[in-house]
């Protein structure tokens, strides 16, 4: 134990190299001491998609959904602790009181989805779109898995923030509001989310940010309900139409349930799908001696088929699909950012600037204002 390093204050952060490479065990105890000193001014929130060793010291869990609301309704604490992604830990730092303080234990935990859109790119097509559209009827509507000066983007244009959990809605408050709706960064949750609610394909053109005018025509963005930027999730692209033919095969009667970042053609096969609190409350719900092929996060999935034995769980894709950059949250990162939190020397702090978070925040509220938020369990596509 290094409890002496715990209790001398010193200005300098403690270095990341020493704790590689040091057993579990150690890291577990060393996290556990650095929680108890930490009390009630600490609060860890993990997102699903966590690794097993990590999440079992977040103090409170959830889908993305789930966690900004968990961020903004923290009372007592001091610092969270983000085991997530960057996006997730931007969303804390918004939403959270002004006094509290977010951490991300490894700052190179990024989203490669969020990646996919950046301010001057999503700028630059509002200006590109001005050129053949009104945009006073053009709606920004951003996934929360985005930077938060996109957030600020839509906040500054009368737009809104959506997650995996409230799409339909968002998109409802859009229309009773605008024409259309410009959704990124994530095309497949815009279009699986604004067809089940009968917008036809041929009113969602794709917005490839690398080609003039997002690579269509100006007659058919004037005729779009929903402009799909060209972005998706790295791990739920993986889950491909063959998946599910071959689990059908295999196991007559098996339920196929995914999450609505994977493609349009594996919802077009599946059973069910929804948000990662709704694929978690579909199979606490499901009976006893059901048959299910999962569409999502690798360790969500594993960790769903040990806490329900009674349940075939399977994970729909033969490759190892996990979100490499939440992965990047382990026992040394998570140890480190404690244990100079106790210490006085916070390391990996998220920290918005104000007049962004100020803009982002009021598309973030828009979205946090639904009624719906009382029933996380909305599915975006109903079952077959
Ligand atoms: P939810 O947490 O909204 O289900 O989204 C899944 C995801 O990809 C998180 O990055
Ligand atoms: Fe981003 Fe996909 Fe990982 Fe979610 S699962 S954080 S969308 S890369």
């Amino acid at each position: 134990m290094t409890s002496s390093l715990l209790a001398e204050p010193v200005s300098a952060s403690l270095p990341f190299d020493p704790y590689r490479g040091l057993p579990d065990d150690e890291l577990e105890a060393r996290i556990r001491l650095a929680k108890e000193r930490l009390g009630d001014s600490l609060l860890i929130l993990g997102h699903h998609y966590q690794q097993d060793p990590v999440i079992r010291f977040a103090d409170l869990r959830g889908d993305s959904l789930r966690l900004s609301q968990l961020a903004a309704r923290s009372e007592t604490c001091k610092s969270i602790v983000f085991c997530g992604v960057h996006f997730m830990a931007e969303t804390a730092d918004v939403l959270s009181r002004p006094e509290v303080e977010v951490y991300l234990p490894d700052l190179s935990a990024g989203c490669s989805m969020a990646d996919m859109a950046d301010l001057d790119a999503v700028e630059s097509a509002w200006s590109d779109l001005a050129e053949v559209l009104d945009t006073s009827d053009l709606m920004p509507v951003t996934y929360i898995n985005s930077t938060a000066d996109l957030k600020a983007f839509c906040g500054r244009h009368g737009g809104i923030v959506c997650t995996s959990s409230n799409a339909r809605e968002v998109l409802d408050w859009a229309f009773a509001r605008r024409k259309r709706a410009l959704f990124f960064p994530d095309q497949h949750l815009g279009r699986n989310t604004a067809r089940a609610m009968g917008v036809h394909l041929s009113e969602m053109p794709v917005w490839d940010p690398r080609l003039p005018l997002g690579g269509n025509t100006p007659e058919a963005l004037n005729a779009s309900r929903v402009i799909l930027w060209k972005g998706h999730c790295s791990v739920h692209q993986m889950f491909k139409p063959a998946h599910v033919a071959q689990f059908r095969r295999q196991f007559p009667g098996i339920k196929i349930l995914i999450h609505p970042e994977c493609m349009m053609e594996v919802v077009d096969q599946a059973d069910i799908v929804g948000s990662t609190e709704f694929i978690l409350k579909t199979i606490e719900q499901a009976p006893a001696g059901s048959s299910w092929a999962i569409g999502t996060e690798l360790h969500l999935v594993h960790r769903l088929a040990a806490a329900h034995p009674d349940k075939a769980i399977h994970f729909l894709s033969p490759m190892v699909c996990m979100c490499a950059t939440m992965y990047r949250i382990d026992l040394p990162h998570l140890a480190w950012c404690l244990e100079n939190l106790v210490q006085g020397t916070p390391v990996n702090r998220i920290k918005v600037p104000p007049e962004t978070a100020h803009h982002a925040r009021a598309a973030l509220d828009r979205m946090l204002a639904l009624k719906s938020l009382a029933t996380p369990e909305s599915s975006s596509v109903p079952a077959r």
